[in-house]
């Protein structure tokens, strides 16, 4: 039990060093961070969150709502220490889905036997999960699809247009577009719109980054039922968007929408990585050439190295020449793993897509070409039976963002 490690978010340095105290006296080992956004960033390798005084301008209990909001962390348990006695404080932390409140003025003691409870309980109700209802695991449905393609010019945009513009035909919910390609990107061009805002007025605010309802209003309505954050489209506003203001926007846009869609385009940098993080499939478009096939094999090895990209992967074959150049055998041999769909070749229905601005999904729904890149929306959110990526809600692997640091 003492071996557990928790996160103390706390800003206040003499209430920090009184808790640090009492719990490293029994063992436990404690990271400290003094706001939400360093809170969220540590929370998902922690067995315990404890949150006193925050130096954001969010409460405390608002940090605890969004903790129990977040999926990959339903199994870590949030302890909210009250700065008074008065009820009203320590029901507002429980309504907000505190596991535990504990009001100042405290005793160690009674703060190290509710933190050796609370690490109980949970571990306790872990290991029993599969025990007591082995059918009834929580399989989290995919919420956010990214599309990534180490080499441009692979149909990564069109890919990532048609699958939500497919997920908003299939279902009455709410969609919402990304263009991560953040210096060329071209979503907009794809569905022949105009973007008066994009995702560098996005990163230059950032009450809208961290509020679901605000980061609303920079998307833009299109007609086809999804909404738009497009890319800041040169390379000068692309700087303006950080890797720490992604990570914001990312976590609003699952807050604010019901399918989030991901155009990740093909640069590999910490703001991808970050993206390739939190997505919970990744489609890999791919084309039949051995060198490409290989050097995204290598990417996919790499990136398995600090998480699971693999497990939530779907490699979708795009033949963008009129000519089978590869057999099949040959591009998974190459590729490592299996192709989980192949996209016909067709110069005419996917350039006129681009030029009319029309997706295909849209524009030729009866084509073969629309029917594989709707099943794949479809099998990308983990619809149709079995999801390709569905597995118990459980806690995220370790950041990818790391890789890049390390280097
Ligand atoms: N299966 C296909 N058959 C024929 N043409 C295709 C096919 N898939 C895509 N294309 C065409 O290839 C071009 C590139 O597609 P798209 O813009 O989707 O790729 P991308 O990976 O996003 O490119 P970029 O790196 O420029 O962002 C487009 O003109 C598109 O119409
Ligand atoms: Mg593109």
């Amino acid at each position: 039990m003492a071996a557990s490690t928790i996160l103390l978010v706390d800003a206040d340095p003499p209430s920090r060093d009184v808790i640090v105290k009492a719990l490293t006296d029994v063992g436990y080992s404690i990271t400290t961070v003094a706001d939400e956004v360093q809170a969220f960033a540590e929370a998902g390798d922690h067995d315990l969150v404890i949150l006193d005084i925050l130096s954001g301008p969010k409460s405390a209990a608002d940090v605890c709502r969004e903790i129990r909001a977040t999926p990959a962390m339903v199994a870590i348990p949030v302890l909210c220490i009250s700065q008074t006695d008065d009820v009203d404080e320590r029901i507002r932390f429980l309504q907000a889905g505190a596991d535990d409140v504990m009001a100042k003025p405290y005793d160690a003691l009674e703060l190290q036997a509710r933190v050796e409870a609370l690490l109980l309980r949970f571990r306790r109700s872990r290991d029993l999960a599969p025990v007591l209802a082995p059918k009834e695991i929580v399989v989290r449905r995919p919420h956010m699809v990214a599309v990534f393609s180490p080499k441009g010019g692979v149909g990564a945009t069109t890919i990532a247009v048609n699958t939500a513009v497919s997920a908003a035909q299939r279902h009455t919910a709410s969609v919402l577009l990304i263009d991560m390609d953040l210096q060329f990107g071209q979503v907009a061009t794809h569905l022949n719109m105009t973007p008066d805002r994009t995702l560098a007025e996005v990163a230059k605010d950032e009450t809208a980054q961290r509020e679901p309802e605000l980061l609303r209003t920079y998307a833009i309505p299109h007609e086809l039922g999804i909404h738009v954050l497009a890319s800041p489209g040169s390379p000068e506003l692309a700087e303006l968007v950080t890797a720490k203001s992604v990570e914001l926007i990312l976590r609003a846009a699952v807050a604010a929408y019901d399918y989030v869609v991901v155009d990740a385009g093909s640069s590999l940098d910490e703001r991808t990585l970050i993206v390739l993080d939190h997505a919970d499939t990744v489609i890999f478009p791919v084309y039949p050439e051995i060198a490409a096939l290989k050097a995204l094999h290598s990417l996919v090895d790499y990136l398995n190295e600090a998480g699971s990209v693999a497990a939530k992967s779907i490699f979708v074959l795009n033949n963008l020449f009129s000519r089978e150049m590869l057999k099949m055998p040959a591009i998974e041999s190459a590729l490592g793993t299996t192709v989980a769909a192949v996209l016909p070749y067709d110069p005419f229905l996917y350039l006129k897509a681009v030029n009319e601005g029309v997706p295909i999904v849209k524009g030729a729904p009866s084509s073969i070409a629309a029917e594989r890149l709707t099943k794949l929306s479809a099998d990308a959110f983990g619809e149709d039976g079995v999801a390709p990526v569905a597995r118990p809600a459980e806690r995220k692997p370790r950041r990818l963002g790391g890789l890049l640091r390390r280097t």
